[in-house]
């Protein structure tokens, strides 16, 4: 087969990850895909910021020449915002592309729209690095869909807030100042509001939702509570008494209905979040039959975020050219066609 030729929507942060990444790793790609792997179209905003990274591939400012192209495997999406993300992935997914986003914004509103329009199409959508940077959640929850019902989803899912309540505390410094620190890592987004205010983390969760429990609940009634209110002087306050602000995610199914929030929680070192410090973002998952599983990694940052998307790139690579949609009975449990288990 000849090689596996790659979109990049957007040359990043993540998508200078995923393009590095894809040629550091080259000889262990081919060895688990069986196929060169190559970046042939590289999609910018601004085409006089940018450099071609190498001399054949297209580095264009024009989505129309990407999506013209004659051959084209994959479009990876490392653009921020709803549109033009969402129309983007649209014309990639019909025209038969296998697409692979980290855009949790446009995900969160619209992954259940692109899910039912691969399915439609035949291909195979991997959203790994919407949720929890380079921690394998997705691929987790589904392993765990598969015997489990999922009872409840508790996580720090923002590598950003948790950078910035680490640093303040251990540091003594301001918001600003931890801010900063966080957007020269590149942790945060271009525009941080995102970040501080909650709506990263909320996007996250409603993701995680959709995918454990096959539904959302309602935005408007969903808490969401950003760590921007939150001031030096409160730190050293109840660190004093032994308890340490974390910003929670926590989704969970009842009878009811789905409990959601978003929010910043003081713990103290009983919390199993109480540790989890710096750009670290942990998920605790409780199923009905295995009891409570625990992940935490990096959850923000060019490589760790780089790592999720081309996770998914093996996933699709291995799974989708017999096409089977895994994904579709929207979280409730994958259906898996004969060809999932024969490759
Ligand atoms: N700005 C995000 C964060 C990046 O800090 O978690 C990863 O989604």
């Amino acid at each position: 087969m000849s090689a596996l030729r790659i979109a990049l929507l957007g040359y990043g942060t993540v998508g200078n990850g995923v393009y590095k990444t894809i040629q550091t790793h080259q000889e262990k790609l081919k060895r688990i895909l069986g196929n060169d792997v190559k970046i042939v179209a590289i999609l910018v905003k601004n085409i006089e910021k940018h450099l071609a990274p190498d001399s054949d591939v297209l580095l264009t400012d024009d989505f129309k020449e990407i999506i013209t192209l004659d051959k084209l495997d994959v479009v990876i999406d490392a653009i921020v915002g709803k549109e033009p993300s969402f129309s983007y992935l649209q014309q990639a997914i019909n025209k038969g592309c296998h697409v692979i986003t980290a855009n949790k914004e446009m995900f969160a509103h619209h992954g259940a729209e692109l899910k039912q329009l691969a399915k439609e199409q035949g291909v195979t959508l991997g959203f790994e690095a919407t949720v929890a940077g380079g921690i394998p959640i997705i691929q987790n929850l589904r392993q765990l869909l598969n015997v489990n019902n999922i009872q409840k989803v508790q996580g720090i899912l923002n590598g950003t807030s948790n950078f910035i309540l680490t640093k303040m505390r251990e540091d003594g410094c301001s918001f600003e100042t931890a801010l900063k620190v966080a957007q020269e890592n590149g942790y945060a987004e271009a525009d941080p509001t995102n970040d501080i205010e909650g709506y990263d983390a909320f996007y996250k969760a409603m993701i995680l939702s959709e995918l454990a429990f096959g539904e959302k609940p309602d935005w408007e009634e969903s808490i969401r509570i950003g760590i921007k209110p939150i001031t030096p002087e409160q730190i050293k306050l109840f660190t004093s008494f032994g308890y340490r602000f974390k910003h929670i995610a926590s989704i969970e199914k009842t009878a009811a209905g789905i409990i959601f929030s978003v929010k910043p929680v003081l713990v103290n070192e009983t919390h199993p979040f109480y540790q989890i410090e710096g750009v670290q973002n942990a998920v605790s998952i409780d199923g009905d039959i295995v009891g409570n599983i625990s992940l935490q990694g990096p959850g923000a940052g060019m490589f760790p975020t780089a790592s999720a998307i081309i996770e998914d790139l093996v996933y699709i690579n291995k799974y989708s050219f017999s096409p089977t949609f895994l994904d579709e009975q929207n979280g409730l449990g994958l259906k898996l066609s004969s060809t999932y288990w024969a490759i």
